[in-house]
């Protein structure tokens, strides 16, 4: 067994961590909306047709914010069209996707779900193929009170107190030229800046996220970061970052080191808003919105087929893939980069929530389950919040094709306000156990309260609708806190969560 030492104290913080970095995605694709949270006539649907057996499933990672409804589907999306009786609602090509949306689930439906789900939505306006004039439109639907035309429409349309949206992206990925509207750096910084100073005028309330690039290896990475912050810096409050990854070369210790990409992106786009907040002379710091990140490979080639079978039919089963256990592993891992990161990271999406890339499965009449993902959001939502403390770890390392010296184990800890202490830790090691010591005694008085670990033999076991336990947490046995020193070991190919409580 190889030892992994864990040094930390209540007095070096990162930062607290904004709850908001366990938030999610609901995109208007595939079976995100129709047969995943909304299916009418399916056994578990409520009176509004929302799914109780997929809620629960929300409801138990405890989501507190949800984006929407889109995505590519977003640059070319009228939120008019969303409003207003179901029965008048347009039906519309949605070129991001190559389906046909209906509009049954609309502004209304979803902020009542999410008031369901228990969590707040967090709202994308089109840039793409619209701009300014229809997101402050928006705006003025969501959040003014009452005595306007958009605010009166919203009442008449059956909600009289306004949704308070708070959060708000201005468009979606726009530097990429799959995007309807793509811009440059310059047109698009001038429109989010305009976009967002009147977006504000109206409620000046909100928050806004200016796209950032689409992922850390697009072409303009970097330039497109610097160049649309100077002309949007003063009016915005995050940059977006989106990252998607693979095992497509099938090398499991590769794919498991990604989350050293990941802090590079971070890194990078932290030292960028703050080359254009120094070059500005601003006292004001930009953070980060992660609202999208995943593992996204598995459902591919299956795509193709469907487009080539069924394009422009409604709710097709697109981005469907099956999380696998070292899946599970690398969005344990991608969790504790953002707890690592806590002071500039504020919000972040894994997208997406249901069938789409998602966590939460279903059938269509059918049930719903968790995916193996869904275990490392679910700890880190319930135990990962409050004060990021800044662990400092030397162990064994190991390198691969992309990086040299990625530690075995990767950990993060949090401290919460009733002064319990949670270590989230990965094991990444093929085959050996790993025995992590802690010295605790700066905490005080800590009892052990559990260990967790999440852990298969077969890295590319996954669940089902028949086999839906296949990879679940389950207890762990060897952990130790005895003075103040921890010993615990974690599994080869593992994720843990250590529990200490006053
Ligand atoms: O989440 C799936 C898609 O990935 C989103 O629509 C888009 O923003 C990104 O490219």
């Amino acid at each position: 067994m190889k030892n992994a030492r864990l040094i930390m104290d209540k007095d070096f913080a990162i930062g607290q961590v904004d709850p908001r970095i366990y938030g999610s995605f609901i995109e208007h694709l595939g079976r995100a909306v129709y047969g995943g949270i909304y299916e009418p006539g399916h056994p578990t649907a409520d009176g509004s047709g929302f799914r109780q057996d997929v809620l629960d499933l929300v409801r138990r990672l405890n989501v507190p914010i949800v984006r929407y409804p889109g995505g590519n589907f977003v640059s070319g999306f009228n939120w008019e069209d969303s409003v207003g009786p179901r029965e008048s609602r347009p039906h519309r090509l949605d070129l991001a996707w190559f389906t046909t949306e209906t509009n049954e689930v609309g502004l209304h439906e979803f902020v009542d779900w999410s008031r369901k789900a228990g969590s707040q939505v967090m709202y994308a306006v089109n840039l793409g193929t619209r701009g300014p004039d229809e997101a402050r439109n928006v705006v003025e639907y969501a959040n003014h009170p009452s005595g306007s035309f958009y605010s009166d429409l919203r009442r008449r349309n059956g909600a009289e107190e306004p949704f308070g949206i708070h959060l708000w992206c201005l468009g979606n990925e726009m530097d990429g030229p799959w995007q309807m509207g793509h811009k440059t750096a310059f047109e698009y910084g001038r429109t989010a800046n305009e976009a967002a100073k009147i977006m504000k005028w109206v409620d000046p309330t909100i928050e806004v996220v200016a796209c950032g690039s689409s992922h850390h290896g697009m072409p303009t990475y970097g330039a497109w970061e610097y160049e649309m912050l100077m002309e949007c810096y003063e009016n915005v409050d995050y940059v977006s970052l989106h990252r998607y990854y693979d095992n497509a070369r099938n090398n499991t210790p590769d794919f498991l080191a990604r989350s050293m990409d990941l802090d590079d992106f971070i890194r990078e786009v932290v030292s960028i808003c703050d080359a254009v907040g120094g070059r500005k002379h601003a006292r004001k710091k930009l953070n980060l919105s992660f609202d999208e990140w995943n593992v996204w490979y598995h459902s591919h080639e299956q795509d193709k087929e469907i487009w080539k079978r069924d394009k422009w039919n409604r709710a097709l089963p697109l981005l469907e893939d099956i999380y696998n256990f070292e899946d599970a592993l690398l969005a344990g891992s991608i969790l504790i980069t953002f707890l690592r990161n806590a002071d500039r990271v504020k919000v972040a999406c894994l997208a997406q929530l249901v069938n789409v890339i998602a966590p939460i499965m279903t059938r269509n009449g059918g049930g719903a389950w968790a995916q193996t993902i869904y275990y490392p959001l679910m700890h880190a939502s319930a135990f990962g919040r409050g004060t990021a403390l800044r662990p400092v770890i030397s162990g064994p390392v190991y390198d691969c094709t992309d990086y040299e010296k990625v530690p075995v184990m990767d950990a993060a800890a949090t401290l919460a306000e009733d002064g319990s202490v949670t270590i989230f830790a990965i094991n990444r090691d093929l085959r050996e156990d790993v025995c992590l010591e802690a010295d605790l005694r700066g905490f005080g008085n800590l009892r052990f309260a559990e260990h967790t670990v999440l852990h298969h033999d077969d890295v590319k076991a996954v669940n089902t609708e028949e086999h839906p336990d296949n990879v679940v947490p389950c207890r762990g046995e060897d952990a130790l806190l005895d003075s103040g020193r921890l010993t615990v070991r974690l599994p080869a190919l593992s994720w843990n969560v250590i529990r200490l409580v006053p």
